[in-house]
């Protein structure tokens, strides 16, 4: 089995920092996101990954080369415009071959292995296993509707649910895939849905299964996850790197990375990156900030890149 990472969106929900830095790249308690990710896909035995990229192909050249360092064997292939889901996949076509693949959303985080899902996938032979975890509040969510363990109907966030499963972002797929992209037409949002091509395998009478998932899963794509992922990682501590030098209080859930500087009131709930220089007159609070960031009063919520006030 072979592991397909799509990561050529915008991340525009963490403007301005991702401007700066590809969302795949920002270090979450200090390690790049996409760290996370090899981790699960080596830990179920696959060490051939695509990458999945776009505008920031040259940046995550540079950051992470051939995988060699990190145990795996990366290709880069790229996708012109973010059009979808199931459009950046279609990329991956010839690097997957015959082969079956794990699909995996650049900017997701899971706290359990995925082991038992891609042994469950194998051992079905069906043409498609979806994690699924349930939720108290579907309607955000594309809703999984489950007779047992098959996946009978997909519904984007429906107004009335009829199931409380959420598809999670992890998939595994065999062959049967490739056929049916070329066929999707974009959703109501203009994008080529992934739970578009799911539906079609659906409805040609494919078998699709749904793998529920108990742990925890992070999309760690806006500010408030980004930093419900970072204290999931580190619960109340402090990870203050050796060199950063801080003049002020340090409170629950931070993340101060190397070489940077900071003097407030007290920060809690945030996250600086290294090299950052940040001088705030009052406290910190549920901020991501990088470069050099100076204010007079309070900072919260807010993400900031140098002294950008976009
Ligand atoms: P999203 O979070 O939906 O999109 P994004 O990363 O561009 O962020 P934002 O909405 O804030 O602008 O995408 C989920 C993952 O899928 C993310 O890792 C990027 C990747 N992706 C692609 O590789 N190609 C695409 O066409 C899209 C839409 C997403």
């Amino acid at each position: 089995m072979k592991g397909v990472i799509l990561a050529a969106g915008k991340g525009t929900r963490l403007y301005p920092i991702t401007r700066h830095i590809a969302k795949p790249l920002l270090p979450i308690a200090n390690r790049p996101t996409l760290h996370y990710a090899f981790d699960r896909l080596r830990e179920v035995g696959i060490e051939d990954i695509c990458l999945v990229v776009g505008e920031n192909e040259a940046q995550m050249m540079d950051a992470l080369g051939d995988g060699s360092s990190l145990g795996i064997r990366l290709t880069y292939v790229r996708q012109a415009e973010p059009k979808g889901l199931a459009h950046a996949v279609s990329f991956a076509k010839e690097f997957v071959g015959s082969d079956s693949f794990c699909l995996y959303l650049g900017d997701a985080m899971y706290s359990d292995s995925l082991a038992p899902f891609a042994r469950r996938y194998e051992e079905s032979g069906c043409a498609n296993l979806n994690l699924v975890k349930w939720v108290p509040d579907p309607s955000r969510f594309g809703v999984a509707n489950l007779d047992g363990e098959r996946i009978v109907k997909l519904v984007e966030k429906p107004s009335v649910p009829e199931s409380n499963y959420a598809m999670a972002g992890l998939y595994f797929f065999g062959p049967q895939i490739w056929s049916v992209l070329p066929g999707l037409q974009p959703s109501e949002r203009g994008e080529f849905e992934i739970t578009d091509a799911i539906q079609t395998l659906i409805n040609q009478g494919q078998t699709v299964l749904a793998g529920v998932y108990e742990g925890a899963w992070f999309d760690t794509g806006t500010l408030d996850s980004f930093l419900e992922t970072t204290a999931h990682l580190i619960g109340e501590d402090q990870l203050v790197a050796e060199d950063a030098h801080v003049l002020g209080g340090v409170g629950h859930s931070v993340v101060i990375g190397a070489g940077a500087h900071v003097s407030c009131g007290v920060i809690e709930n945030s996250v600086v990156l290294p090299g950052s220089h940040i001088r705030v007159g009052g406290h910190i609070r549920r901020c991501i900030l990088a470069g050099r960031v100076e204010a007079d009063g309070d900072l919260e919520d807010q993400i900031r890149w140098g002294d950008s006030s976009q």
